[in-house]
């Protein structure tokens, strides 16, 4: 493809660099520079060169990060007043850079001192990305867009072919999306998703992920890439689509869910029975057709009132997260018990989700999972180096005006978890098993019968009801007649 043509496909390169105001923008920078006794670097940075370069992140033209480093500083002089003079001098990084660019021409910087230049390269030495961690986010979103506007479309088409399977690779290979889902899985999928392996991508050179595609050195990884000869311009496309997948996400498939079928099924039950009562009269019986209208009816109202319920109560909510973190894999085969990470549960009123540190006390050691490989495991490592909590999804949620605390039900009233959640033990991905409405909270207040006389916090209350258990006219105290149905109890 010929560079004009490349250009014109690429939003990032405006074609503003050859338009009259850009033009006109340099005229006016070049000559109405303002002459300082002390030449300030971040200021002729941004007038000079912030147009066409980013520190930290490649723009029109290279990225100057650490460009110190590359040149010596009277290359780095000569390049910048002149880059035509010293590329067409026959220069090898030069030509080489030149190359590279696309054959653009960085402008020549004639009013610029030797003096000014060193202080925009000492600026840009000084510029470091840790500086400003808020900076770094940005950057990286930038580097996300960026690096999505700097792939051609065509890339990305092509890439979005080879990835979903449309067409194999030229050396065979199964489709990554067999594995790589790009949907939002309905059960856990313990494969890294699209999205996952787009902000992986974004923090590997290219020769790593493509040795660990075409040449994996072990474990899991390779055992899943056995096939795959990937050419340099497959991997580029297949890269061109992952990162710019990583703009959109997962997308949400919703298949039709078997009630709304059964719904539609009986509205045109309805329908039916109407249109023949009315017109067809194919059956005889008005009985029948009342009978069928009144069921249809029932099953309906049935569905939209347990529908209605379950959106109020978030009954099922089994959100993704950050992290594949499976109960069943550590607290069903593992045997690891509750409290080891929910270790405030007896004590406070939250259970507590346990700290990235938590996990590295096994996760020091266990650097592999027998369905995820390496890939979920590493993102603890990730999170401790990089001080970054892992943001966990919250699956439980009571309003705020609700007081409910872990320890009176867990360590004063001995209930276990599982009344309450469910076999956490053997769900992979945590689901909301109770309603947590007022009604199931009092449900149990009623009908839980509680530890009452040989408890010292109830020895100096309800002398009636001791009394009562004395006598014989009642044999047990349950929760609600304690308190567990005052309102202040459980509201602040
Ligand atoms: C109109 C766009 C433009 C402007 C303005 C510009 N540059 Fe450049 N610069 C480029 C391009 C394009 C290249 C790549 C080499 C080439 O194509 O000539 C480059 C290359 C460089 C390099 C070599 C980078 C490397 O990775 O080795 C340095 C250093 C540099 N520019 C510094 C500056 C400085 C300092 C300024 C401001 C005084 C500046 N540039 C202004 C476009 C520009
Ligand atoms: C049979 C399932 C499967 C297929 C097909 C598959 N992958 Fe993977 N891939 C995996 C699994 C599982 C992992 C995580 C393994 C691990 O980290 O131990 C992974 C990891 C990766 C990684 C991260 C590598 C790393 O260093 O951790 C990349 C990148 C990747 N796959 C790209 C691709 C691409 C591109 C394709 C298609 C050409 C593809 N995969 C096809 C299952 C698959
Ligand atoms: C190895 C550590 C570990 C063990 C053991 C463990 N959990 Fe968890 N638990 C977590 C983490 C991490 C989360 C947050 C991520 C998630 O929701 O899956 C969590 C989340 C939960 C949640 C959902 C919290 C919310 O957001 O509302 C419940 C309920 C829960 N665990 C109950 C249990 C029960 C019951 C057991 C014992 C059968 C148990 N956990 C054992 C680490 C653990
Ligand atoms: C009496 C019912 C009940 C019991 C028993 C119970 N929970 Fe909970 N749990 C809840 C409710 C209700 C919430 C939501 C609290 C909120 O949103 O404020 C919750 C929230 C959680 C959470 C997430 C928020 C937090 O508190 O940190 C975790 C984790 C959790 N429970 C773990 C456990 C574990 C582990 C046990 C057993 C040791 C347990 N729960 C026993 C009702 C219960
Ligand atoms: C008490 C020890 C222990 C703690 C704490 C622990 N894990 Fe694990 N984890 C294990 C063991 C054991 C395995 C299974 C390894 C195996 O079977 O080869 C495992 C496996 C995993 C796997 C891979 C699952 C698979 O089947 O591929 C992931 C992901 C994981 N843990 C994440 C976490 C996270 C996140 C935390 C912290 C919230 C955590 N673990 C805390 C012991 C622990
Ligand atoms: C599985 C049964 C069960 C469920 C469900 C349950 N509780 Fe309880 N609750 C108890 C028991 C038993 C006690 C008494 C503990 C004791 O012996 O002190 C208790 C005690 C309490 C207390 C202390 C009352 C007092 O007398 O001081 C409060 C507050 C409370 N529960 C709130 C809630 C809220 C809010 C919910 C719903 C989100 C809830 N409970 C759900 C069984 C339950
Ligand atoms: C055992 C604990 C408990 C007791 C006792 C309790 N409530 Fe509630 N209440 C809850 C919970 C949990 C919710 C939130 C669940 C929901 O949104 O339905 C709630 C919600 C409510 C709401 C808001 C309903 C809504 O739709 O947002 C009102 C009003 C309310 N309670 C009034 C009362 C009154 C009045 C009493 C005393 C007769 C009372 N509650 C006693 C636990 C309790």
């Amino acid at each position: 493809m010929n560079i004009l043509s490349r250009l014109k496909t690429s939003k990032l390169f405006p074609m503003k660099i050859f338009s009259i105001k850009f033009l006109l923008f340099l005229f006016v920078t070049t000559f109405y520079l303002p002459v300082n006794a002390q030449p300030d670097g971040e200021q002729l940075f941004k007038t000079n060169c912030a147009v066409c370069h980013k520190i930290g992140a490649k723009l029109v033209g290279p990225d100057l990060m650490g460009v110190n480093d590359r040149h010596s500083e009277e290359w780095l002089l000569k390049f910048i007043k002149s880059s035509q003079t010293v590329i067409k001098s026959g220069d090898e990084a030069a030509v080489k850079l030149f190359n590279e660019n696309f054959k653009l021409v960085m402008p020549d910087q004639p009013t610029l001192s030797n003096e000014d230049i060193k202080a925009v390269l000492s600026y840009i030495a000084a510029f470091s990305v840790e500086q400003d961690q808020a900076a770094t986010e940005i950057q990286k979103e930038d580097k996300l867009a960026g690096m999505s506007e700097n792939f051609l479309q065509e890339e990305i088409k092509e890439g979005t072919r080879l990835f979903l399977g449309l067409k194999s690779p030229e050396k065979g290979g199964e489709s990554c999306v067999n594995c790589h889902y790009t949907t939002i899985p309905d059960s856990l999928n313990w494969n890294p998703s699209a999205a996952d392996l787009s902000k992986y991508s974004l923090s590997k050179t290219d020769a790593e992920l493509l040795k660990s595609i075409n040449n994996p050195s072990s474990g899991k990884l390779k055992e899943v890439h056995q096939n795959y000869n990937l050419s340099e311009d497959e991997f580029t496309s297949i890269k061109a689509y992952l990162i710019d997948f990583g703009k959109k996400g997962l997308k949400e498939v919703r298949p039709l869910p078997k009630r709304l079928l059964t719904f539609l099924i009986f509205g045109f039950l309805i329908v039916l029975m109407l249109i023949d009562l009315i017109w067809t009269h194919k059956i005889k019986y008005k009985v029948i057709h009342l009978a069928v209208i009144l069921l249809a009816i029932v099953f309906i109202s049935k569905i939209i009132i347990e529908e209605a319920y379950a959106v109020a109560y978030a009954t099922g909510y089994e959100p993704d997260q950050p992290i594949k973190f499976s109960h069943k894999v550590h607290a069903g085969q593992n045997r690891i018990d509750c409290q080891y990470c929910h270790s405030s549960a007896e004590t406070s009123k939250t259970a507590g989700i346990p700290s990235a540190n938590v996990c590295l006390n096994c996760h020091k050691a266990v650097k592999t999972g027998p369905n995820s490989g390496s890939f979920e495991i590493a993102k603890i490592y990730d999170a401790i180096e990089n001080k970054k909590p892992i943001e966990w999804v919250k699956v439980h949620n009571l309003p705020d005006h609700v007081f409910f605390s872990h320890a009176q039900h867990v360590n004063a009233g001995k209930i276990s978890c599982d009344q309450c959640h469910g076999q956490v033990e053997e769900m992979h991905v945590v689901k909301q098993v109770s309603e947590l409405s007022m009604g199931w909270c009092l449900e149990c207040h009623k009908n839980t019968k509680i530890n009452f006389t040989n408890n010292a916090y109830y020895s100096q209350m309800f002398e009636q009801l001791h009394k009562d258990l004395k006598s014989g006219k009642i044999d047990s105290v349950t929760e609600s007649q304690v308190g567990g149905i005052d309102c202040q109890k459980c509201h602040y």
